[in-house]
């Protein structure tokens, strides 16, 4: 079912009854939101079409619709945008605002424009499992725009999943074990992952301790590079709707993240304190794999993808929702930017 939404801003947060679907084709004639998605996870979905020709001129009458749905849905969809790297700068400015840097960074990624990205760079052939970004940080963006410029030939979505659902669907016995928060750990060396010169883009070890000062980071230099550990919360309230969220990447930083295969031969090689990352209880003590496959059941549950059709834009509320990527084959070209 597609629950049709007004593109007057100040309805938009008033939608009620069944939203559940799958993404349709463009909308012809007035453009209007149509809420797509699950149970658990819904996006507000503009179908430009191809006949519009001033997109930013849409853009920026519909901001605060584009605001409103964002603060309910958490996830927006625009469809149909010509590929052109000035406009989507444009309009991540009108409806984000300033576009930030990607700071402590965890995943290779190639800048496209100062503030323009690839998507994490990633063995296609494997799933990226479900996170918030930057959750693992004190400083998180507010809003991520995800630009399809290539499809790929075969899956490639970037599922999406309503933190506040993911947080309800998470065994409670499993929330308290993770009350306390989560360690993440990473160990940088030459050739195996990202370089600490990358992650803090800095060739400055002075500066990678000041920063890891100021973001209550401990560290440690090694022969081979570095070993950074800090704590953060697993959960977050979300301040516009004073919901607990779950928002952490104690999943996405936990050993059993990669391939069998990998692991053990990274084990082997390194050592539990060397792998580039892992991730703990907040008392250092391990987290037992049930818990994580149930956190992964629970994205498992809740999480919506669509495919990709090259020219949509994707906007989400950072806080809200998480997002992932399938696997897939052939080229994929998704840009990223994100705002506060
Ligand atoms: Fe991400």
């Amino acid at each position: 079912m597609t629950g049709v939404v007004p593109t007057d801003p100040g309805r938009l947060g008033q939608v009620a009854g069944p939203v559940t679907g799958p993404v349709t084709g463009p909308v012809t004639g007035p453009v209007t939101g149509q809420v797509a998605g699950n149970d658990h996870t819904t996006i507000v979905v503009y179908g430009l079409g191809p006949d519009m020709t001033d997109h930013l001129d849409w853009v920026t009458a519909h901001r605060d619709g584009l605001r409103a749905g964002l603060a309910e849905h958490g996830a927006v969809l625009i469809r149909d945008l010509p590929a052109d790297l000035d406009l989507f700068d444009r309009i991540v400015r009108v409806v984000g605002g300033e576009p930030l840097r990607y700071t402590e960074r965890s995943t290779p990624r190639t800048s496209v424009t100062e503030s323009i990205y690839t998507s994490t760079e990633y063995p296609a052939d494997q799933p990226l499992p479900m996170h918030n970004e930057n959750s693992y940080s004190d400083t998180w963006p507010g809003h991520l725009f995800f630009f399809c410029d290539t499809a790929a030939a075969t899956g490639g979505a970037t599922p999406i999943a309503n933190s506040r659902a993911v947080f309800r669907a998470i065994p409670e016995g499993v929330r308290e074990r993770f009350a306390a928060g989560v360690v993440y750990a990473r160990a940088f060396r030459e050739g195996l992952g990202l370089s600490w010169q990358e992650s803090f883009q800095t060739d400055d070890p002075a500066e990678v301790e000041d920063y890891c000062a100021r973001h209550g980071i401990a560290y440690e230099w090694t022969e081979e590079g570095l070993r950074t550990r800090h704590h953060r919360p697993a959960h977050q309230t979300e301040p516009l709707t004073g919901e607990q969220v779950w928002f952490n990447q104690a999943n996405l930083f936990h050993v059993t993240s990669l391939d069998e295969e990998v692991r053990e031969a990274l084990l082997m090689l390194y050592g539990e304190a060397d792998l580039p990352r892992n991730a703990y209880l907040a008392d250092g003590s391990s987290i037992a794999p049930a818990d994580l496959a149930a956190v992964k059941a629970a994205y498992d549950e809740t999480s919506y993808a669509f495919p990709w059709r090259e020219g949509d834009l994707m906007i989400i509320n950072n806080m809200l929702c998480a997002h992932g990527r399938e696997p897939y084959t052939g080229a994929r070209r998704i840009l990223v930017a994100m705002t506060a």
